[in-house]
């Protein structure tokens, strides 16, 4: 029987006996997929510090507890409606915004939520065996605090898909816990969600970049104008930022510790001989992760796009700040690249929104590599990160076809065969970082070598605290 005590929730989930119903069917699946698909080896005999969001104001939000992970009490929860609050942007922009789905915008929304909901239980698959290879207890614990929250994030859209869309809101909602990531029958439906993840180097730059990417997107879906959902991403917004702090940190703990080591080994010294990660080696993975997270903001010109925003689906991320909400005949100067050179040319804003989301997206992602820079700087050294060019390394979109190198000159086919290895992981990359990794770091306050403490425990515990603790 679900109750609240169940399943945290603001949406009077008591009240609502078809709902109760609906998921106290879903439920036992999703715990199933949970403990099949879930961290492997953390399901039984360990619990972990996680928070719990148990309401959403600031201190019923973060809830700190031990808890088993497949008794973490996974809830639903809507942000505060905002009083009268109008759509912000498209044909219908200044009506009241929707309590419910529109019979001619059904099949959208639906494909809107779907593709979301795909993502996060894609990511918690993804990271299911790093616990074996963990840095330290604090990061196991960071680990499994981001896979609770997909997995509560993957409620969150399957409380949509049950409350709005009936029967095939209920098979979108099976569907999602039967795709598995990397599968070849069934595969996750965006690519980035299907690469696996082995190495706690691709586990930050993931955090760091591709939940950019789930900030992006949950940002342009909060201006929706379908109530419920913008009040679910708003929420959802406040968990994506700590995935991203886990990423970004954990970045800026390599780097301070691979300067550490270079100072010990001489700068001229090769890092990894003394177990480290090196600079070239960080920037392959940023150069890989960032291209990736940059398909998921999908085609540069898009019909479905324009047709999500022209009927106030899916708005731009911050959509107050811009001037003009309906956009009808306004343009955005596009680089295209036509017989081996870039030409811009003015298209309808509408059709360019993807971009316009990238933009934003590329703004974001820059200014955490600027602070990751500051370390390197802080250090004297003289290296620096950075993004490579949008062109490099696509898989979506009017770039995919052709090759660029990370400055954006075109290469042929040969010479980007010839060189791809300087720029993204190869095999023997990783399976130097798997060697470092082999054995993971269990006591409480030690780390492993090639990364430094953080600067705080979590929650104000200090650094040493056991985030992770197996029962006797
Ligand atoms: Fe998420
Ligand atoms: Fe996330």
């Amino acid at each position: 029987m679900i109750s609240a005590e169940k399943i945290p929730n603001n949406v009077n989930l008591s009240s609502n006996k078809r709902l109760q119903r609906a998921l106290e069917h879903w439920q036992p699946k999703y715990i199933q997929w949970w403990r099949d698909m879930g961290p492997q080896g953390f399901q039984d005999y360990h619990q972990v510090y996680v928070r719990t969001a148990i309401s959403v104001d600031p201190e019923g939000w973060a809830h700190f507890e031990y808890v088993k992970l497949p008794e973490y009490r996974w809830g639903i929860f809507l942000a505060d409606p905002v009083h009268d609050r109008k759509i912000g942007f498209g044909d219908f922009f200044g009506q009241s915004v929707w309590q419910e789905v529109p019979g001619e915008f059904r099949n959208q929304l639906r494909r809107l939520i779907v593709t979301q909901g795909d993502t996060e239980p894609a990511s918690v698959e993804q990271q299911r065996l790093l616990g074996q290879r963990c840095p330290s207890m604090y990061d196991l614990r960071n680990l499994f605090q981001v896979n609770v929250e997909e997995g509560r994030h993957l409620w969150a859209m399957v409380y949509l898909l049950h409350s709005y869309f009936g029967r095939d809101g209920r098979d979108e909602a099976e569907e999602l816990l039967e795709r598995q990531s990397g599968n070849r029958d069934k595969p996750r439906i965006l690519e980035a969600f299907n690469e696996p993840i082995d190495n706690w180097l691709d586990f930050f730059m993931f955090t760091m970049f591709t939940d950019r990417d789930g900030k992006s997107q949950l940002m342009s879906l909060s201006e929706s104008s379908l109530d419920p959902l913008s009040r679910t991403t708003r929420f959802m917004l406040t968990e994506e930022a700590h995935h991203m702090f886990v990423g970004e940190t954990g970045i800026a703990r390599i780097l301070e510790r691979t300067c550490q080591l270079m100072k010990q080994a001489g700068f001229s010294e090769d890092v990894r001989k003394v177990g480290g990660i090196d600079i070239p080696m960080i920037q392959k993975h940023l150069n890989q992760w960032f291209s990736l997270s940059l398909d998921l903001h999908g085609s540069e010109v898009s019909s479905n796009a324009a047709s999500y925003f022209a009927n106030g689906l899916k708005g731009r991320a911050k959509e107050d700040t811009f001037d003009e909400h309906i956009v009808r005949d306004t343009f955005y100067n596009m680089e295209f690249f036509e017989e081996g050179k870039p030409v811009t040319k003015e298209i309808l804003m509408r059709n360019a929104m993807n971009e316009v989301l990238r933009d934003w997206y590329v703004g974001d992602c820059a200014a955490g590599v600027a602070r990751w820079n500051r370390i390197l700087e802080q250090h004297g050294m003289s290296d620096r990160l950075r993004l490579p060019d949008r062109k490099f390394h696509r898989g979506i979109g009017m770039y995919s076809g052709f090759h660029f190198d990370p400055n954006g000159v075109p290469l042929s086919k040969e010479q980007w065969e010839a060189r791809k290895y300087e720029w993204l992981p190869s095999a023997a990359d990783t399976e130097y970082l798997l060697s470092i990794m082999d054995k993971p770091v269990y006591e409480p306050g030690k780390f492993a070598n090639y990364i430094a403490p953080p600067r705080r425990g979590i929650n104000q515990q200090p650094i040493d605290f056991e985030y992770v603790r197996t029962e006797q």
